[in-house]
């Protein structure tokens, strides 16, 4: 692990236009550089790098973020592999901080693992490269099945031949442990045979090319053998959280944002060799949540590939609700009767498969609603069952402009009543939100802890704020419950007052915007509507009182990747206000012309808004409990609220008049 302070020295070394500059050329313009966008194809520069925010934006693909961000897209890497590359190239010398007895003794055991895999593997290649059996058995079956050499060693392919303990004794002969070939699954746990004979062998590597697993195909035919058989699992392999291939596809997955998901090993080969490289497979089971975590984390846009039969199809579809919990975008593509992707591309080329997929894609919600709805055909019970199903996925969608669309569509297909969906939606969305909020009543440090997936849906800024106008292609939602959370822009506002300039000084003796913001709102703290927001400034505070400063970078590269993203869409911003936002999410941005030299006058509008809004809750909340006392006949309890009532209009009247802000409405 590299140190917080260290990883602090070396994002104060970097200067975003050299890393950038390594790889796409660039010229300057004005204050920024430009250049031809690394991400996506295009023939005029819309690829803009600021030196002075130290980040990068792409006018024509969108993508944005800091030279961590550049390298970790464009190099493939992960965040400390980033870290250490910009580490070397600005002379600063990585010191691993020390760890514990038992972090050291599992280290050592999955280096010890891979070591042992390692030596399989060049077991395996061997006996498939250099022996006369091999090629004549194993090569020309790879061959016969249409892979080249250069493709079988990418993917580690090897042979084990039916020798019963082969690779048991070479392994003991080069002074391997028995116990770690045990744990391996590479022989019987009494250690006398090999796992693997007489059998074709493939490679399951981890995300950062390693060894994790193996599987071996039988070359026969006989229907008694299992096709493949699987290594065990490990502390180097946990299945659930594996996708085969995304080491040598996670670089073209994030070039084309888009993972193509298939369900065998050869599926995955066979499409790579043919150039189509931004494939996985999820071994022929269904996809998992950690699976689909390791997809998200390079694209937002599924494709499923299915070649197999309408029963389980449906049963795969049902896992798919979570990816659209996620806010991720699923097609399905079936597969003309009778072949894989393997045998399709194989027989057809690549080409013709990638016209294929173009061609027959279907969105996930719609297919599902088309696949099912034949069969619901003159059966209410069975139609009103299906209607359920498909309104329950969409009401996982966070986003509720894509929900309308497909509210819509899914009405015609079903020929219901597009309100009648809409209503049914809301319903189950509103019991979520409730069930959500019951659960962090409960356990307020439970919900800051984890940040599940809850987290990320029903939330800004994927929900319309109160008060936005109803555009005419879309049926709006039920009006008698907003979904946004109260005050969750104004929450957002004190965030990128504290991410935008948190640092700058407001007065000589160094009082900065974060402490004078934060000592501001100091009651209101525990007392966030956005849960993320609300952790963002907790941990704001956190830090001011232990006596930290920090910045930009502290957020622009903080672990948490919900913090990071969120600043860099705060520090972006600035640069790409829409002409209609103000008008569309009836919200006053302060920030449209340089910001940084008005940044006094920003943060004081900005906390008077933030303050008025839970003000406003104030008022909201004593006015019933001044309601409560009055119906219970408890003249005292009234009068001391009414008090209360009197002090808080006093407040609020004050702080609007001097925003200048209209109360709203009520
Ligand atoms: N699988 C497995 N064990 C089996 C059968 C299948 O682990 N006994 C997994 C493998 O990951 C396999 C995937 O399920 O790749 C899909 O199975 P299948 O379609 O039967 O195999 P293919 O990948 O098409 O393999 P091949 O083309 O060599 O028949
Ligand atoms: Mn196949």
């Amino acid at each position: 692990m590299i140190s917080p302070k260290q990883v602090q020295e070396i994002l104060d070394a970097v200067r975003i236009e050299d890393v950038v500059g390594e790889f796409v050329n660039l010229r300057r313009r004005g204050v920024n550089l430009i250049g031809l966008c690394p991400f996506h194809s295009e023939k005029t520069p819309s690829f803009n790098v600021n030196p002075t925010r130290n980040i990068f934006k792409c006018f024509g693909c969108g993508k944005v973020g800091d030279a961590v961000t550049f390298l970790r897209e464009h190099e493939s890497l992960t965040y400390p592999e980033a870290l250490r590359w910009l580490a070397k190239k600005y002379n600063i010398e990585v010191r691993e901080v020390e760890r514990t007895p038992e972090q050291i003794a599992e280290q050592q055991l999955a280096e010890s693992l891979y070591i042992v895999n390692d030596f399989a593997l060049e077991h395996f290649q061997q006996q498939l490269f250099d022996t006369d059996e091999g090629r004549s058995v194993a090569l020309a079956y790879f061959k016969q099945r249409g892979l080249r050499e250069e493709t079988i060693r990418t993917f580690g392919l090897g042979y084990a031949p039916d020798q019963r303990d082969l690779l048991l004794r070479r392994a003991k002969g080069a002074g391997h442990n028995l116990d770690l070939l045990k744990k391996n699954g590479l022989c019987s746990q009494d250690g006398t045979r090999d796992f693997f004979r007489a059998r074709v062998m493939f490679s399951i590597h981890n995300l950062s090319g390693k060894i994790a697993a193996f599987a071996g195909r039988t070359m026969s035919s006989d229907k008694t053998t299992p096709k493949y058989v699987n290594s065990p699992e490990t502390e180097i392999y946990v299945k659930s959280k594996t996708l085969y291939g995304l080491f040598q596809a996670k670089k073209a997955i994030r070039q084309h944002d888009e993972c193509l998901l298939t369900e065998g090993y050869m599926d995955v080969i066979s499409l790579h060799q043919a150039g189509i490289e931004n494939v996985v497979a999820s071994s022929g089971t269904a996809l998992t949540e950690g699976q689909l975590q390791l997809i998200k984390r390079n694209t937002n846009n599924l494709k499923i590939l299915y070649d197999g039969d309408p029963a389980g199809i449906k049963a795969a579809l049902r896992g798919l609700d979570l990816a659209l919990e996620q806010d991720m975008n699923v097609k399905i593509c079936l597969l003309p009767d009778g072949h894989d992707p393997d045998s399709y591309v194989q027989q057809f080329g690549g080409d013709a498969f990638k016209q294929y997929v173009d061609e027959n894609a279907k969105d996930f919600i719609l297919f599902k609603t088309q696949l099912l709805v034949a069969e619901t055909r003159g059966d209410p019970v069975k139609k009103a069952a299906l209607i359920k199903d498909i309104v329950s996925s969409i009401a996982k969608i966070p986003d509720p402009i894509k929900r309308s669309v497909y509210l819509k569509e899914c009405a015609s297909l079903l020929d219901v009543d597009e309100k009648a969906l809409h209503s049914e939606t809301n319903k189950l969305i509103t019991a979520t939100l409730k069930k959500r909020e019951e659960k962090a009543a409960r356990q307020p440090g439970a919900a800051s802890d984890s940040p599940g997936p809850a987290d990320g849906d029903f939330g800004w800024p994927t929900e319309m704020p109160p008060g936005t106008p109803e555009s005419e292609s879309f049926v709006p939602l039920a009006k008698e419950k907003p979904l946004v959370r109260g005050d969750e822009f104004q929450e957002r506002d004190i965030i990128r007052l504290l991410v935008q300039y948190g640092h700058q000084m407001l007065d000589k003796e160094g009082l900065t915007v974060a402490a004078y913001v934060l000592a501001d709102i100091e009651e209101s703290l525990g007392d966030f509507d956005n849960l993320l927001y609300g952790k963002i400034a907790a941990e704001c505070h956190a830090l001011l009182v232990a006596g930290q400063s920090f910045d930009q970078n502290y957020f622009l590269h903080h672990a948490e990747k919900e913090f990071s993203d969120l600043a860099i869409d705060l520090l972006a911003s600035p640069w790409e206000l829409s002409p209609n936002w103000e008008e569309k999410w009836n919200y006053p941005l302060q920030n449209q012309v340089m910001p940084d030299l008005n940044f006094d006058l920003d943060m004081r509008q900005a906390l008077d808004r933030f303050k008025l809004r839970k003000i406003q809750k104030m008022c909201d909340l004593n006015l019933g409990r001044v309601k409560a006392a009055s119906d219970a006949g408890d003249m005292e309890a009234m009068i001391r609220y009414m008090k209360i009532q009197q002090k808080l209009n006093e407040t609020r009247n004050e702080i609007a008049k001097r925003a200048g802000t209209v109360l709203w409405a009520k």
